[in-house]
């Protein structure tokens, strides 16, 4: 365990939920993905449900007020307590507000990861990405292909490609990304808390260097 808050921040597709998902096994903490969290939400199609599934579909931030409250309830859950990774959290000022007042109360500091690639390497990572639908597992037909076509190695769960990736929509999730996240890093570069690094390398260098980073 690390004991502190780990933030992802990162365009869409720059490995984020890849890097996080290994680095809270590492760690023994849990990776918050508010994307999974939210689809999760979408799923189910209660009212906001299906709010939900329309804004996500579109490429769009969901509202601070829904992220607010879905992030309040999953980081006070006990596996909290030693740290945990926020992968997608925050993505605009007012949550980074938020985040900084949770920190404060939980008595944590935040480390943020900034994962930087170039907006051409993007595209073929998203429109090749396919996700387990049983155990979340990330793969790219391109970089991480399954040994068996559709089926998860791990557990052999179906593999689906999500609706938020057809070109279309990641010019949208890009566009909403460069207005609104990216000035936070610049931000947290200022007060000294966050660290980038090249995510256009394999996997096991990218997260040998955040690992680094996190423990000096
Ligand atoms: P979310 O699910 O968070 O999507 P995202 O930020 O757009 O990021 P992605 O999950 O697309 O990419 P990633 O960086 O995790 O990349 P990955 O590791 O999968 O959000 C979805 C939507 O939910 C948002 O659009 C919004 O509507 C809503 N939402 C979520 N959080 C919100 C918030 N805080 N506020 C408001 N709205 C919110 O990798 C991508 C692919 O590349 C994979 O195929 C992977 O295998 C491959 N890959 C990864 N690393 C490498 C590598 N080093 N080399 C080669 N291939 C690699």
């Amino acid at each position: 365990m690390i004991d502190k808050i780990v933030v992802m921040i990162g365009p869409p597709g720059a490995g984020k939920g890849t890097q996080a998902r290994q680095l809270a096994e590492h760690y023994h903490i849990p990776q918050i993905s508010t994307g999974d969290i939210l689809r999760e939400m979408a799923r189910l199609e209660t009212k906001l449900g299906l709010e939900l599934k329309t804004i996500m579909a579109s490429g769009e931030l969901v509202s601070d007020e829904v992220l607010a409250s879905v992030i309040q309830t999953r980081t006070t859950q006990p596996d909290c307590i030693g740290g945990y990774i926020l992968d997608g959290y925050p993505r605009t000022p007012s949550q980074a507000r938020t985040l900084e007042k949770l920190a404060r109360g939980q008595g944590k500091d935040v480390r943020l990861v900034s994962v930087e690639i170039s907006r051409d390497a993007l595209m073929r990572r998203l429109t090749g990405r396919r996700t387990c639908s049983k155990c979340g597992e990330i793969y790219n037909i391109y970089f991480r292909p399954t040994r068996q076509e559709g089926q998860c190695d791990l557990c052999s769960g179906e593999l689906t490609h999500r609706a938020d990736d057809k070109e279309e929509t990641v010019g949208t999730r890009l566009t909403a990304y460069e207005q609104k996240t990216a000035p936070l890093i610049q931000y947290f570069r200022e007060i000294g808390r966050l660290v980038g690094v090249n995510g256009e390398r394999p996997v096991a260098e990218v997260f040998t260097e955040i690992c680094a980073a996190l423990e000096n």
